[in-house]
């Protein structure tokens, strides 16, 4: 499935910040918790964007790892790369395209992650092949992404907003079946863990932060909600004046992320 998408470094860092904001929960934590990674570990972060798996690996590790970050876009690599100088570019950045075969020797790592990238793939048996490949026997690879109740309020307010159904994603939907399967048919072994979390808003001012970060990827695919820019501009105020109707009558507005970390050894 060829998937037109490239993340813009606005978007990608807005709705960062507006998890760290809003958030009641830090997904890096839960997820080091899970990995455990060991000083000395040789790691390669696949669809690494801006960075932020790489630094957290980095700092839990008291930079005692040899670490790589891959990605497709030289925008968000040369974001990681100003935020690398900072450390000495203890971290290594690559182009690394996951849909063409990795320039990247065999059995080279002990531990692999994919963070809400995978399912970009254009052929993800091909790309979960290459990402086993590369990895030590008995390496392991972690990759996370959303489940299908993920920010169900999200599609709520849009549903209410526009009256019509979205239609499921081609990437994100297949990341608890097509992908799953797929890294259960790859790996000896691949255990699910769940992130529940729980994003609260005051005012409709960052949930439409956050839409807007989010549908500038979504209007790719939805074409037929949005025709044309102002369309877009159209649907964004009914989506506010819903967003502030809810605010109005329940105080807040509670968006939860469940995220599915998939953790698989070779
Ligand atoms: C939602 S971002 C996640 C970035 C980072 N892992 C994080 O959690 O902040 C998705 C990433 O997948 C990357 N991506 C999309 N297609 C790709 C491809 N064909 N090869 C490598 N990376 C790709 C994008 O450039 C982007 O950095």
């Amino acid at each position: 499935m060829k998937i037109d998408y490239q993340e813009t470094t606005s978007d990608l860092l807005k709705r960062i910040d507006i998890h760290n904001k809003f958030g009641g929960r830090d997904i890096d934590t839960w997820m080091l918790d899970i990995i455990k990674l060991k000083k000395g570990d040789v790691i390669l972060d696949v669809g690494c964007g801006a960075g932020k798996q790489c630094f957290s690996y980095y700092r839990h590790l008291d930079g005692q790892a040899k670490i790589t970050g891959g990605d497709v876009s030289e925008e968000l690599l040369n974001q990681a790369r100003l935020e690398n100088k900072k450390i000495k570019d203890a971290i290594t950045f690559i182009p690394l395209n996951f849909n063409q075969p990795f320039n990247l020797p065999d059995n080279t790592f002990d531990f692999e992650s994919c963070c809400f990238a995978i399912y970009y793939a254009e052929d993800i048996p091909f790309t979960i092949r290459e990402m086993h490949r590369v990895l030590k026997p008995g390496g392991r690879l972690f990759s996370s992404g959303p489940m299908p109740s993920n920010k169900q309020l999200f599609y709520d307010v849009i549903r209410e907003a526009t009256g019509k159904t979205i239609p499921p994603m081609p990437g994100s939907s297949r990341y608890s079946s097509q992908i799953l399967d797929s890294m259960r048919n790859t790996f000896s072994q691949v255990d699910v863990h769940i992130f529940e979390n729980p994003l609260t808003f005051d005012t409709a001012e960052p949930f439409i932060e956050y839409t807007r970060a989010s549908l500038s990827e979504d209007r790719k695919l939805w074409t037929s909600f949005f025709k044309d820019k102002s369309e877009f501009e159209d649907i964004m105020l009914k989506i506010q004046a819903v967003a502030e109707t809810r605010i109005k009558a329940e105080g807040k507005l509670v968006m939860t992320k469940v995220v599915g970390g998939f953790l698989a050894t070779k």
